[in-house]
């Protein structure tokens, strides 16, 4: 198989890239956790699903406080998942079937081990090794300022000597001091050293986290903002980096931007062509605009999508909205429902048969849309978050705050049997979060067997779209239809979803797919040929 040719224009632009969890997705050593041999055994899948490129999650030397998340080292593969040469075999297997592969990069933290880190506590304050990170003294006895983690509890922890440093994630990922030129350089070698051994593109964690407000002054939070913040902590269904009080003075620094133009220098420079995906939780589309800039980051995330309630008018908003952002500088929009970090879509839509037919039909709607989209491992077999009991839980954030965190969309898949692991690993392997009992029906062999499952229908979904995603063009008309109905049309392409709780008609045309049994049924989605 060859890389589709999407009519000349870059890889990126139209593609579908699979977000592999390398922990989850399949062990060939039988640990209990995934491997780059493991996902190099099940690339065939990813062909048949039809995806353009494959996304891996870190699997760099880490002492796993975050899942990878906490790099000890930004050249090397941790003998947890392998080695250089298996990433190589993992690389050209992909190649060879045609799918190209994006790295994740962690430019705004170390871990804690990382050999930097090690040297700065290893050295007094003022030290060149301390100006790496973002060390300052306390106020008083307190942190330097008021700032929270993302994981709960103060942003600043205290070293011996009396400084604290700052991570906005969990205590072993020290934030790194990006005003400091030897970051820069270092991340720029590590982007030459992954270009080299044939990456295709890398995916940006924390984008918008890299630049703090200069002083690391006290955020200023109104009382309703605190009262907000607090409601969204409490919350289980809501996103925490998606919600934005007026002033966040760790988030979205335009300082940010020229590292983005000096990474682009450096891709655009490489032979082949290479893109930057960036993780960023702006507060709105217009703000995410900025790193797409011609010269900046290829794409960006488009988390508003992924964010919208189940409602015809909030996604007809979003796709307003994107769409305008994107085109004012000139960048291909993203769409994505589901990732390592959220809620799966299925359980988010109200779970069960409602939610996974919403599921299919919000999929189908990105599906259709112009730019690209991102799945998450394991939404092709329509699976549902997990309630991960408490003494299974492994999530820092979890254990942080004591409340169920991102262990439940992290589950290793289930790929055959009736019986974990599923064939995850070899019989007898302990997956590292435990599987549901349940799962028999929802396996990869399960599915393959049954033209109406969701992974038939993915399969189905993924194809035709490939016969449309260049041909169908970049304009997109909104339709007026209803309140209840988004439908749009994309060259001779109609996308029809109905939100509401009645049928309606779908517009005249041919019916290329629809995500339930009938087209125009509630919480259905329907592609047309007109
Ligand atoms: C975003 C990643 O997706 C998430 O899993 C991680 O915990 C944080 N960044 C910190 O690196």
């Amino acid at each position: 198989m060859r890389p589709t040719d999407y009519r000349g224009a870059p890889w990126w632009k139209h593609a579908v890239c699979y977000q592999v969890y390398i922990r989850s997705y399949a062990d060939a050593d039988g640990d209990g956790v995934g491997d780059m041999a493991g996902i190099t055994a099940r690339l065939p899948h990813l062909a048949e699903l039809g995806v353009d490129a494959l996304w891996i999650t870190p699997f760099y030397p880490s002492p796993q406080n975050d899942h990878g998340y906490d790099v000890a080292d930004y050249c090397g593969v941790d003998p947890l998942f392998g080695s250089l040469d298996d990433a190589d075999l993992l690389f050209k297997g992909a190649h060879e079937l045609g799918i190209r592969v994006i790295v994740d990069l962690v430019p705004n933290h170390t871990s804690s081990e990382h050999p930097w880190f090690k040297a700065a506590l290893a050295s007094p304050p003022g030290s060149p090794e301390r100006a790496r990170y973002l060390f300052r003294p306390g106020r008083g006895d307190g942190p330097p300022n008021n700032w929270k983690s993302v994981f709960g509890g103060s942003a600043w922890t205290r070293v011996p000597d009396g400084e604290w440093y700052l991570h906005l994630f969990d205590t072993t990922q020290p934030d790194l001091d990006w005003t400091n030129p030897e970051v820069r350089e270092m991340f720029e070698q590590v982007l030459g050293f992954w270009l080299e051994r044939g990456v295709d593109g890398f995916r940006i964690d924390v984008a918008h986290g890299l630049f703090k407000e200069r002083g690391l002054p006290d955020q200023r939070l109104t009382p309703e903002e605190l009262a907000r913040a607090a409601e969204v902590e409490e919350d289980d269904n809501e996103t925490v980096a998606a919600w934005h009080p007026a002033h966040e003075p760790m988030w979205d620094q335009p300082e940010v931007h020229e590292v983005y133009r000096s990474w682009r220098r450096i891709l655009d420079a490489w032979p082949a062509e290479r893109m930057a995906v960036g993780e960023a939780w702006t507060r709105d589309q217009a703000s995410l605009a900025r790193y797409i800039r011609p010269d900046e980051l290829h794409q960006a995330f488009n988390f508003h999508w992924l964010t919208a309630p189940w409602s015809a008018s909030a996604f007809r908003d979003v796709i307003t909205r994107t769409l305008s952002a994107a085109e004012s500088v000139g960048a291909s929009p993203t769409w994505v429902l589901s990732n390592h970090d959220v809620i799966r879509h299925p359980t988010r839509y109200g779970g069960g048969t409602v939610g996974l037919g919403r599921a299919r039909a919000s999929t189908m709607t990105m599906l259709a849309l112009p730019g690209s989209a991102y799945l998450y491992q394991g939404e092709e077999l329509g699976l549902e978050e997990v309630d991960v009991p408490p003494e299974a839980w492994q999530d820092p954030l979890a254990l942080r705050t004591g409340k169920a965190g991102r262990d439940g969309c992290r589950v290793p898949l289930p790929w055959s049997g009736d019986h974990s692991p599923y064939g995850f690993g070899p019989e007898g392997t302990v997956p590292w979060i435990p599987q549901p009992t349940t799962w028999g029906a929802l396996t990869v062999e399960a599915q393959a067997a049954d033209p109406g499952s969701t992974l038939s229908f993915y399969r189905r979904a993924l194809a035709t779209r490939r016969e449309f995603a260049t041909s169908a063009g970049d304009d997109v008309e909104l339709l007026d239809a209803g309140p209840d109905v988004v439908t749009f049309r994309r060259g001779d392409l109609v996308c029809h979803l109905n939100c509401g709780v009645t049928p309606v008609e779908v517009p005249p045309g041919r019916v290329l797919l629809c995500s339930g049994p009938t087209p125009g049924a509630p919480d259905t989605a329907t592609w047309l040929r007109v």
